[in-house]
């Protein structure tokens, strides 16, 4: 015990991990830092209820060619305890800036600090969604719909790029194989696209996808929503929908389905941030991104390919 086996196949003695400070609390367990020998490392503690999304998290990070810079890093898993005592770990890369919601709470961002996150978070989540072919010493990487996209789920790096995190409810997409057993009304109510909350049921890949790039939308939002590049006032942080009374900080099913679905309400744009060319053409690329019409909405691919544009035309 205490051994596990990691992707590149060396074994590391888990016993030597020391929880430092508890850094963020989940629906599925809670995230330590922690000191691995001389390193910093994030530790994910699930509760032995949460197995599965232990279990989905590790398959999903030990798919082939699942390595990239805007996906977190993956270092090991364990089962600790026993009995009654039974703990599940998650050990992965630790960034200290925490998540994007935790820094857009407290920093204002700049244009190309906009860019950067956005352009680094599209790259990622256009990497998760493709297939990548097997090479002659790897075998293919599946599509992946994250299924749980959201601020908290995007940590920063050092330097301000983006990586996804959090694939407890991730699914995978084996060509030829439908998706495995899934249940339709997951993730995060907030977050939830509107055939999500309506409770269609029978998705296929590219609608797994594209419920993903309408969560997408919204974290775009909460970027410009922080942004002080337009002229005009950058307000208190709040979460989309957040400042809707009925909505708030506890959204029921109920109240979303009135707002996304029956109303076909959005998070505002401010008429400010319109006199500001590059705030202006990401506002467009924000309104693709949450279409009502599912199939209306652009791919991460094209989101990342569009932010990279802006940023290049718009160097300021
Ligand atoms: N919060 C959740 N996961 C984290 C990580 N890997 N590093 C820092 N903060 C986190």
């Amino acid at each position: 015990p205490g051994f596990v086996s990691t992707p590149s196949e060396t074994s590391l003695n888990l016993e030597k991990v020391e929880l430092i400070e508890l850094r963020a609390r989940g629906r599925f367990g809670s995230v330590w830092k922690a000191q691995l020998l001389n390193e910093l490392v994030a530790v994910k503690i699930f509760p032995l209820q949460d197995k599965q999304s232990w279990l989905t998290e590790q398959e999903i990070y030990n798919l082939p060619q699942m390595n990239h810079e805007n996906v977190l890093k993956f270092i090991a898993s364990e089962k600790r305890g026993e009995n009654l005592h039974i703990e599940l770990w998650l050990l992965t890369e630790f960034h200290e800036h925490g998540s994007l919601y935790d820094y857009l709470k407290g920093h204002v961002l700049t244009w190309s600090q906009l860019c950067k996150i956005g352009e680094s978070m599209a790259l990622g989540l256009a990497f998760l969604h493709d297939e990548i072919p097997a090479t002659a010493v790897h075998g293919s990487k599946p599509a992946v719909a994250h299924r749980d996209f959201k601020s908290k789920n995007v940590l920063l790096k050092s330097d301000l790029t983006a990586c996804i995190a959090d694939f407890g409810l991730a699914l995978k997409f084996e060509p030829g194989k439908g998706p495995g057993e899934t249940h339709g009304l997951v993730g995060t109510r907030r977050y939830m696209a509107p055939e999500v909350l309506e409770g269609a049921i029978c998705f296929n890949r590219d609608a797994f996808l594209r419920i993903d790039m309408y969560a997408c939308g919204l974290v775009l939002w909460e970027l410009l929503s922080r942004c002080n590049a337009a002229e005009g006032p950058v307000e208190e942080y709040q979460l989309p929908f957040e400042n809707i009374p009925e909505i708030g900080q506890h959204p029921t099913l109920e109240s979303m389905q009135e707002y996304v679905v029956s109303r076909k309400m959005r998070p505002p744009m401010h008429e400010h941030w319109k006199r500001h060319p590059g705030i202006m053409s990401l506002v467009c690329t924000v309104e693709e991104c949450w279409d009502q019409d599912a199939e209306a909405r652009l791919s991460a691919g094209c989101v990342q390919e569009r932010i990279a544009a802006f940023a290049r035309t718009f160097n300021m």
